[in-house]
């Protein structure tokens, strides 16, 4: 049997830590589909041209190897934010679909988690989550980690980057963030990762 769970939802509302732990749980793959638009605009970056280049944007979706996307400097605020703007370009999106549809079908399974995960890339998926936070839960626990890390920075950037990405993920033409009409929504803004952790796997055993 092959399942696909799907992990859609805004920036910082952890869906990459539970997609993770319910990979590891169930022995599943697990792709981090914002790594894809963020090496893309790393890429398109290192060769020279602009973020709205949308020749060299499909250009380097073409051309992404997906062993680098185990790059440190994929992670961070900068990074997304970059990724967010290349996510609007259509021929960026349509070029990263193959490469995320058939990660879905590696068997036994795949969790994948991200923006249109449940609504284009895996409209068939299993089992449908959309996790969400109000955005000053988010950016509260961005600051956190971010202290833990000793890195600067101030929980107000964190929240107006929080609510900038919102906007432009949710705005868009082209896939914007949504939940499936078929998605289990889970608000964890009272909730730890446990209880969350937990809510999910009564579904998936369900
Ligand atoms: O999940 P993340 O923060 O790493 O994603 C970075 C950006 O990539 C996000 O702001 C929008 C884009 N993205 C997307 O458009 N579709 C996805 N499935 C995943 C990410």
């Amino acid at each position: 049997m092959r399942m696909i769970i799907a992990i859609d939802g805004p920036a910082a509302s952890g869906k990459g830590t539970l997609a993770k732990r319910i990979a590891a749980h169930m022995s599943f793959h697990v792709l981090d589909t914002g790594l894809l638009y963020r090496a893309v605009a790393r890429d398109i970056e290192r060769s020279g041209f602009r973020l709205n280049d949308r020749w060299a944007a499909l250009a380097a979706a073409r051309a992404l190897d997906p062993v680098t996307l185990d790059d440190p400097h994929l992670r961070g605020v900068p990074a997304g934010d970059k990724a967010s703007v290349i996510a609007k370009i259509a021929e960026v999106r349509a070029a990263l679909l193959k490469y995320q549809r058939e990660f879905a079908r590696r068997p036994p399974g795949a969790v994948l988690d991200g923006r249109d995960i449940g609504t284009v890339v895996c409209p068939h998926a299993d089992i449908k989550i959309y996790i969400t936070a109000t955005p000053e839960e988010r950016a509260r626990r961005r600051h956190l980690e971010h202290q833990a890390r000793g890195e600067p920075a101030t929980y107000d950037n964190l929240l107006a980057d929080i609510r900038a990405r919102d906007a432009r993920d949710s705005g868009r033409d082209i896939a914007p963030l949504s939940a499936a009409t078929d998605a289990v929504i889970i608000d964890t803004t009272n909730l730890d990762a446990d209880a969350v952790f937990a809510a999910v796997m009564t579904i998936v055993r369900a």
